[in-house]
């Protein structure tokens, strides 16, 4: 870590120092001498996954300021991004909704839609944030970046939700532009931004230039975070979670609704709690659900931050629905989600979370959850296919009991899961079972990847009398640059000694993150494993993946022992 802090300090000073001219050292493949603005554009996009792109975005900006240059790239991001809103809103218009794929598409564009109004306001507050001078960026570069990932992560799961390979297609050639500018955006933030902000801090005296001791701390920080609960959870909110009902017991914490079947509440469902809670709330919203069995799809829009619902027990409150893309009209797997959380800062406990349809249902999500900072204990997750769907953003899962067969834990975001139970079940006849599928499609410098700690992964009762029949694997990568850990982690002979499986049809494995630790039990067994997964053999090859490395923003800041704001 030391080492890193001293490299990419190193490194702001080359870059930004390139970039502002300082320092006049740039590549230069054409005859005549770069103008001061085109040495800047070169800094700037040198790191870029399309520098092509990035050097054509930034080409008409006359300036050589890097401030101004950063600026106007993410305003190019944002216009592509309103160009793909609006193509989005074209394609729909277009799709007749009497054919056979009609409706899905249909109900698939207009999920597509919303997101892109997600992606339009997340990008809308990175800019609002990152102000004129990136230098003072300081402690808000991590929320930034998380943004910006969700803005990425919004494109490509629209995408990934559109069944009908035609469509698919159309919108994937339809939006290409606003996806290889965001996610140039996410490069220039990792590299240059991030330097700048670091440069920033050397300037004012908060960290010490490469040389000083530093960099111990946060080993040990990162190895010893406080129960394992996410540092972004302030105070009030660790209180809260304590405080919340326990199993039965009257609840110690005043709620602001209560929902109850017997209609001894203020409401009878959960999803007319959840329209109650105020938009864009700076506090909690608490909602109490009182036992019983709630059959509805919940959706939490994104103006309806901070809810924190909790139950009477995951085997007492359940909410319960079946909805899948195979049994369902118009449903993608987006869609099938009995509960849909699109908003920032939720939290649950004590609840269990259920999708019915079965396997025959083939994506059948039981919740998913595309909002940061989500923290949740504590509950039940049932389903089949895709149980728990982790969107984006950053969660934090502790205490709690998920089931499923194939990827049914999967998604595209910054996910912890301790000390939970992992149950594999039977799915259909000949199907093999995969406890996650990650879809980083980014590249390691976003962190999007699942993490499983102190867990046990076992079979359920139907599956166990076969469990070495039925063939079931610690996951499989979804998308190129696919990243899970796997550590201190009971694992049940049920899995196969490969350990994991390919994704069919791809051959992207090589270039995945796969890596087990610590692991006990019977199918912990690495001898046989892929040779494309690893095992770590020391603690430090997978500190990056510890909640308060991988859920930040505990960063290299803290190595300073400085005491610094994390908080927005
Ligand atoms: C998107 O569509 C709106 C409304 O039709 C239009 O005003 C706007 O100029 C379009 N934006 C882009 C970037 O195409
Ligand atoms: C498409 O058709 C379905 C029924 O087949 C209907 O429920 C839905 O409202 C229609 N959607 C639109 C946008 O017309
Ligand atoms: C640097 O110091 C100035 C003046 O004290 C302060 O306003 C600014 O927020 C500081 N910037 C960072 C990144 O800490
Ligand atoms: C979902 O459950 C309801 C009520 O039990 C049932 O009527 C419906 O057919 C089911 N739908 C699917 C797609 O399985």
């Amino acid at each position: 870590m030391i080492g890193k802090v001293i490299v990419s300090v190193a490194s702001v000073l080359l870059v930004v120092g390139v970039a502002i001219g300082v320092v006049a050292v740039v590549k230069n493949n054409h005859e005549t001498p770069l103008t001061p603005q085109m040495k800047a554009v070169q800094a700037i996009c040198q790191s870029t996954t399309d520098k092509a792109s990035c050097v054509k975005t930034l080409e008409p900006a006359n300036t050589d300021d890097p401030n101004k240059l950063i600026k106007a790239f993410m305003l190019a991001t944002q216009d592509a991004l309103t160009k793909s809103y609006n193509f989005t809103g074209q394609t729909e218009a277009s799709v007749s909704n009497s054919t056979a794929n009609g409706p899905t598409n249909k109900a698939v564009l207009e999920y597509c839609k919303r997101v892109f109004t997600y992606a339009l306001e997340d990008l809308k507050s990175v800019l609002e944030e990152m102000g004129e001078d990136l230098e003072q960026t300081g402690s808000k570069l991590d929320q930034l970046k998380q943004w910006l990932t969700g803005v990425f992560v919004y494109q490509s799961s629209c995408l990934d939700d559109i069944e009908d390979a035609d469509l698919r297609k159309m919108m994937a050639e339809g939006i290409a532009d606003s996806q290889i500018l965001t996610s140039n955006a996410i490069d220039i933030f990792s590299t240059v931004v991030t330097s700048m902000a670091e440069l920033g801090l050397a300037k004012n005296g908060t960290i010490s230039l490469p040389g000083a001791p530093a960099g111990r701390r946060l080993l040990e920080e990162a190895e010893t975070a406080e129960g394992g609960i996410p540092t972004w959870m302030s105070g009030a909110d660790r209180k809260l979670l304590a405080k919340a009902g326990r199993g039965g017991a009257a609840p110690r914490i005043r709620p602001t609704y209560v929902v109850a079947k017997d209609g001894s509440g203020q409401f009878k469902t959960v999803g007319q709690a959840v329209n109650a809670c105020p938009n864009k709330n700076p506090g909690r919203c608490i909602i109490y659900i009182k036992a019983g069995v709630y059959r509805e799809q919940v959706i939490i829009p994104k103006s309806k931050n901070n809810i924190f619902m909790f139950g009477d027990g995951a085997r007492k409150t359940i909410i319960t629905y079946n909805r899948s893309v195979k049994l369902s009209p118009a449903t993608t797997t987006s869609l099938s989600g009995t509960v849909q959380v699109e908003s920032e800062g939720f939290m649950a406990k004590y609840i269990g979370f259920k999708n019915t349809a079965g396997p025959m249902g083939h994506q059948a999500v039981a919740i998913r959850v595309n909002g940061d900072r989500a923290a949740i204990f504590n509950c039940r997750f049932d389903g089949y296919q895709d149980t728990l769907y982790v969107n984006n953003g950053r969660q934090f899962y502790r205490n709690c009991v998920v089931s499923g067969t194939v990827d049914f834990i999967f998604g595209k975001s910054a996910t912890v899961i301790q000390n939970s139970l992992i149950v594999v079940r039977k799915g259909n006849p000949g199907q093999y079972n995969t406890v996650t599928a990650d879809g980083n499609e980014k590249g390691f410098n976003v962190k999007i990847g699942i993490v499983l700690q102190n867990c046990r992964i076992v079979p359920d009762r139907k599956l166990s009398p076969e469990r070495l029949k039925v063939a079931s694997y610690l996951g499989r990568p979804w998308k190129k640059f696919s990243t899970t850990i796997v550590m201190n982690t009971e694992i049940g002979d049920l899995i196969r000694p490969e350990g994991w499986m390919i994704w069919e049809g791809e051959s992207f494995h090589k270039s995945c993150k796969y890596i087990e630790y610590n692991n006990r039990g019977p199918g912990a067994n690495t001898a046989r494993r892929v040779n494309w997964a690893k095992v770590a053999r020391v603690g430090s090859e997978v500190n990056g993946f510890t909640v308060a490395n991988w859920l930040g923003p505990v960063q290299w800041l803290q190595a300073t022992g400085v005491p610094f704001t994390l908080g927005l």
